[in-house]
């Protein structure tokens, strides 16, 4: 019997009034409806509208380098498996059987030569294909075609520089597409320190820990709060950058001094803070102490500038690809994805980047920084965590509730830029989530794609306009 013969999969929730979702978000005075941040039917459209349809970040193909290899993920809310077939073909699988919905993985990452589910032992390919049912001849022969009861796969994939991306909707633009301009500030991340294109890898494990804040809370941090920096003093001031041990004060290595700093976003929501140096500058010596990561840092600095000449100014600090995917580019560099749990519940993951060629020591040194600095026991992931989850209980009572949040900031201050493209702010910026959240709206009224595009957005219409003069 063919799965499409049940005619009612799904029975929907009565649709949202028009402009419920629109109405929250005031773009243009720069205000911002709390309810956003922590209200539960607000929370499950969110799964239903924005989840099911943009591309999300799944995991890294270093993760599953030789055939068989798995590496358990999520979208949104609901797991999925991120595999490697015995051809070496990479699919992402909805971890749920087709005959009660047992996952069929139960483990965070390894090697399979197939799902074997533990309730009744139907088991599928690593290609996702359901391949035995005890008893099949006896019980099902005349009634099961497995080929109609394969997992569920995504559907759409894309490998971008080693870093996997999938979507449920066969509708939504190619990848590349919707990334758009914002690829230009992702390569920071993904290529290699001397700017080889995605010469990067995953290394000491993915951290994973659960907050109490809302996903959106996260994921708007990483679009450029440079406002924030106050809340991180004490971490400067004792100095935990990679080369602290010569004595320098700060967080990280400060490569960015002098520079123009520019806060991007895009059409379809993505936005990033970047810093532009004012010429090619020579290497700033920062590892003395090191002499191999001290040649090893000069030698990536020197290759990159050969390599990409004036682009080589540009660098990076931190991105949010719409809706949950965020990184920092350099010093930390790492994806984080902020998984959606409940409304005031998000499951924060953590990637770490090196260079695939970086040899021991520097490995050893950014492990250290990274473990002073990021995850559930770094001391500037704390103090941000502190704030989010104080910031979530202190905005979700009832009284709480009716006053809006801020987000005037350099507001009609962004605009076309001469070397950049989106629309860029080069002072510090709430832009970015202006747009996020506009975007953010458009998928919660349930708009089409050229709409979550920001095909007719006015602002990047009028960016466009000023190109054509
Ligand atoms: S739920 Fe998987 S075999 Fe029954
Ligand atoms: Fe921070």
């Amino acid at each position: 019997m063919k799965c499409e013969s049940v005619k009612i999969h799904r029975v929907e929730a009565a649709p949202a009034e028009p402009g419920r979702y629109r109405n929250c978000v005031d773009r243009d005075a720069g205000v911002i409806s709390r309810e956003i941040f922590s209200d539960a039917s607000i929370f499950q459209a969110e799964l239903e509208r924005i989840y099911t349809r943009a591309w999300l970040f799944v995991g890294h193909e270093s993760q599953i380098k030789n055939p068989g290899d798995f590496f358990t993920s999520r979208m949104g809310n609901e797991s999925v498996i991120l595999c490697r077939d015995q051809k070496e073909g990479i699919h992402v699988f909805l971890n749920t059987c087709r005959h009660r919905g047992m996952k069929v993985c139960q483990y965070d990452e390894g090697n399979t030569r197939q799902f074997t589910c533990p309730y009744h032992a139907w088991s599928y390919t690593t290609e996702g294909k359901l391949h035995g049912v005890p008893m099949y001849g006896t019980l099902y022969e005349e009634h099961l075609d497995k080929d109609q009861w394969s997992l569920i796969e995504v559907a759409q994939l894309h490998n971008y520089k080693g870093t996997i991306w999938a979507t449920w909707d066969k509708d939504a633009p190619p990848f590349l597409e919707y990334i758009g301009d914002a690829k230009e500030h992702l390569d920071l991340a993904l290529d290699g320190l001397d700017g080889a294109p995605g010469e990067t890898e995953v290394f000491v494990g993915v951290q994973k820990w659960i907050i109490p804040a809302n996903w959106k809370v996260g994921a708007e941090n990483f679009l450029g709060d440079t406002y924030h920096n106050p809340s991180h003093r004490s971490v400067d001031d004792i100095g935990i950058g990679p080369s602290a041990q010569a004595g320098r004060k700060g967080r990280r290595d400060d490569e960015l001094s002098g520079a123009q700093h520019v806060w991007v976003n895009f059409p379809a929501g993505h936005g990033a803070h970047s810093a532009i140096q004012p010429k090619m500058l020579p290497y700033a010596e920062a590892y003395q102490d090191n002499p191999q990561v001290e040649q090893y840092f000069r030698r990536c600095y020197e290759q990159r500038q050969e390599r990409q000449g004036e682009k080589s100014r540009l660098l990076p600090f931190v991105c949010t690809i719409f809706p949950n995917t965020s990184f920092n580019g350099r010093q930390p560099r790492s994806i984080t994805v902020f998984h959606p749990h409940g409304a005031m519940h998000t499951e924060m993951w953590r990637w770490y980047l090196i260079d695939k060629g970086a040899p021991p020591e520097v490995r050893d040194l950014m492990r250290h920084f990274y473990m002073r600095y990021q995850g559930p026991a770094g001391m500037t992931e704390q103090d941000d965590i502190e704030n989010w989850q104080m910031a979530t209980e202190s905005s979700a009572g009832p009284i709480a509730r009716r006053y809006p949040y801020n987000y005037q900031q350099s507001l009609g201050r962004a605009g076309k830029h001469e070397t950049l493209a989106g629309n860029v702010s080069t002072q510090i910026s709430e832009e970015n989530p202006r747009t996020f959240y506009t975007r953010w709206a458009d998928y919660l009224e349930g708009d089409d794609w050229d709409r979550l595009m920001g095909r007719d957005d006015p602002i990047f219409k009028n960016l466009a306009g000023v190109d054509d003069e």
